[in-house]
């Protein structure tokens, strides 16, 4: 090793010990007369002082030290002078008094410093993100995604799951993303799918006898890229045979127990709560619900019926829904522009057709232009039902029971946020099951499977397969930490028969099912036990324990919006010759 010590590892024990360290130059103070060098690895800073009585060769070669050089440094470690001890430093009582100074590398004009306080557009960070990773934030980042990663891998080897590799290339899974495509060379105009998930290999591993499998498997989906997603991602991804939901939900919820005491030292309570999809989107508007804080939604549909309100009472009598929320003390908050500001969200983004308030007043009665189209006992009734107190602020939508759920859900979040309802380091688990088997597909006008096409009906709604899809709820269930998606799974089906039926009300025909996954019922005739499982999102586990914004600083490589990688310059033209191998032409828009 070049190096006796890491910068992170002196104290006042070593004082008087000879020692060697390497690493970048953080920042240097010129005093004339001697020169100070905060010396940086990933394991912290340690001062390096550069003195006339150390050798005056050392010193002035000190002087050509710039930010970002790569330094080894051999000398004496000493206490520092009174008053000069930076506490805020784990080594900041030591310094290193240099003897001997070796550049092993000079580095060009950084474009930003790693030590900053401020932190640079992201574009650059992404562009240069050997420098962004040297910032401290990241460093810690990554060793908590590898922590999180080791304490899962811990976990499902003592409760002797195995881990077993699938493919990269392989056919299309169908977890309802767009496919990246890989064109294969030897069998022309064929392609490989990379995978979106490993959902039917770890079948196939379940039929083979694997009974407890997981992997930490890259996933690809070509979708539209938000805060929370990324083309390329990672599932811990997990699978049980001769089991229920209640075996699933309870391994994970071992080792949700185990993530919050090791990476964050808490204590959960267990079991988890857990509602019903159902319950959430009555309560909530949302299968993700933020439980961090209350503010439920509030239906006023019977009231409604009777409004003299136009707008409520052809909406309710129509057989859609008036819910709304009580802001808590929030009347004097929102302006008249801030609530056109908040009608502006909902309209544009859910086609909401407006948004009805009112202020609560002194005595209780509610406030608002449109309070003249109530009579005052339908408001008194509407308060009473809303819980009113003078100040509070209502807000209420009615439409479509999808578009309220949307529109109160942005609303409520919008909400918790501007009025800062919840602790910022709160950690909220829970658990939302029984999700309807399908959902209206947007394109085509048939059913479009909730989670994918694999999850099993729960066995109480199966007659409702050919009755009543709409109404059938599978056993799947989701983990929902802070209000957003972790992990998602389900039981699966291992009667082919119910496969291909399931198969038929996804408008997916016998031909195309033998096509695509002929291989899956081939292997559900072989014995299939009966199996479930779930993945859990690694990089949205590690921002929601790191308390990141954005699921790009979760991973060291990321890509951005337009699922670019500004460091590589991917994805690139290829060579003429490469296209010429795989017999493809390419038409430039
Ligand atoms: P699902 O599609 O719900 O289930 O994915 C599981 C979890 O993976 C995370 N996730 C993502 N994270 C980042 N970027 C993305 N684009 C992205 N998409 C999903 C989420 C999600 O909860 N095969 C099934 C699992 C199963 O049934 O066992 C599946 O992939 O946290
Ligand atoms: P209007 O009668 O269209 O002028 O609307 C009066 C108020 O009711 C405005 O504040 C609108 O934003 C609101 N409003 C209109 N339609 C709805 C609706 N479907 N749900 C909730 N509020 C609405």
């Amino acid at each position: 090793m070049l190096r006796t010590h890491t910068c992170g590892e002196l104290l006042a024990d070593h004082v008087g010990q000879q020692v060697t360290l390497c690493g970048w130059v953080d920042t240097y103070r010129d005093h004339g007369g001697q020169l100070f060098v905060d010396l940086r690895d990933r394991y912290g800073k340690t001062q390096a002082v550069f003195t006339p009585e150390r050798g005056d060769e050392t010193l002035q070669q000190s002087k050509a030290l710039r930010s970002e050089d790569v330094i080894l440094i051999r000398g004496e470690v000493a206490g520092r002078p009174e008053g000069t001890v930076n506490p805020k430093l784990e080594t900041g009582e030591v310094e290193v008094r240099v003897r001997h100074l070796e550049i092993l590398n000079k580095s060009a004009p950084p474009p930003f410093q790693p030590g900053s306080v401020d932190l640079p557009g992201e574009d650059l960070r992404l562009k240069y993100r050997y420098i962004d990773l040297r910032r401290q934030k990241m460093q810690q980042t990554l060793l908590l995604r590898h922590r999180i990663i080791k304490s899962m891998r811990d976990y499902f080897d003592e409760q002797r799951f195995i881990e077993v590799e699938t493919p990269m290339l392989g056919r299309s899974t169908p977890e309802g993303a767009r496919d990246y495509l890989v064109p294969s060379r030897v069998v022309q105009g064929h392609f490989y799918a990379l995978p979106q998930s490993p959902q039917l290999y770890k079948q196939i591993l379940m039929v083979a006898g694997y009974d407890r499998y997981i992997q930490v498997a890259r996933c690809f989906r070509d979708e539209d890229l938000r805060a929370d997603r990324q083309p390329e991602f990672t599932q811990l991804d997990m699978e049980m045979s001769f089991v229920t939901a209640e075996d699933i939900i309870g391994m994970i919820d071992g080792l949700m127990v185990r993530l919050a005491k090791e990476i964050l030292g808490l204590e959960l309570k267990l079991p988890l709560p857990r509602m019903t999809y159902d319950e959430a989107m009555e309560r909530f508007g949302h299968d993700a619900p933020d439980l961090r804080f209350g503010m439920e939604l509030i239906d006023i549909t019977d009231l409604a019926k009777e409004a003299e309100f136009r707008v409520f009472r052809e909406v309710a009598q129509g057989g859609n829904r008036v819910r709304g929320m009580n802001v808590k003390g929030a009347a004097s908050r929102y302006s008249r522009k801030d609530i056109d500001e908040l009608t502006a969200l909902i309209v544009e983004n859910f086609g909401a057709k407006g948004l009805a308030w009112f202020k609560v007043e002194e005595g209780g009665t509610l406030a608002a232009p449109i309070a003249k189209n109530f009579s005052p006992e339908l408001l008194a009734k509407i308060a009473q039902r809303m819980g009113a107190e003078p100040g509070d602020f209502l807000v209420f939508v009615a439409d479509k029971f999808d578009v309220t759920c949307k529109a109160l859900y942005a609303l409520r979040k919008r909400f918790g946020v501007d009025l800062k309802l919840y602790d910022p380091n709160a950690m909220n688990f829970s658990w939302i099951v029984e999700f309807p088997m399908f959902a209206h597909d947007e394109e085509g006008g048939g059913w479009a499977a909730m989670h994918h096409p694999f999850t099993s009906p729960r066995p109480q709604d199966m007659a409702m397969l050919s009755t009543d899809p709409g109404k059938c709820r599978a056993v799947a269930y989701d983990l929902v930490i802070n209000g957003s998606e972790a992990g998602g799974g389900t039981i699966r089906i291992h009667d082919q028969q119910i496969q291909q039926q399931v198969f038929g009300l996804l408008g997916i025909d016998q031909e195309t099912a033998r096509e695509r996954f002929g291989f899956l019922l081939d292997a559900l005739q072989f014995g299939a036990p009966p199996h479930g499982g779930i993945a859990l999102g690694i990089d949205r586990v590690v921002m929601l324990f790191g308390k990141l914004e954005n699921i790009r600083d979760a991973i060291a490589f990321p890509k951005t919006q337009r699922a670019t990688d500004l460091m590589t310059g991917a994805p690139g033209e290829v060579d003429a010759k490469q296209l010429r191998e795989l017999n493809i032409k390419v038409n430039k828009p």
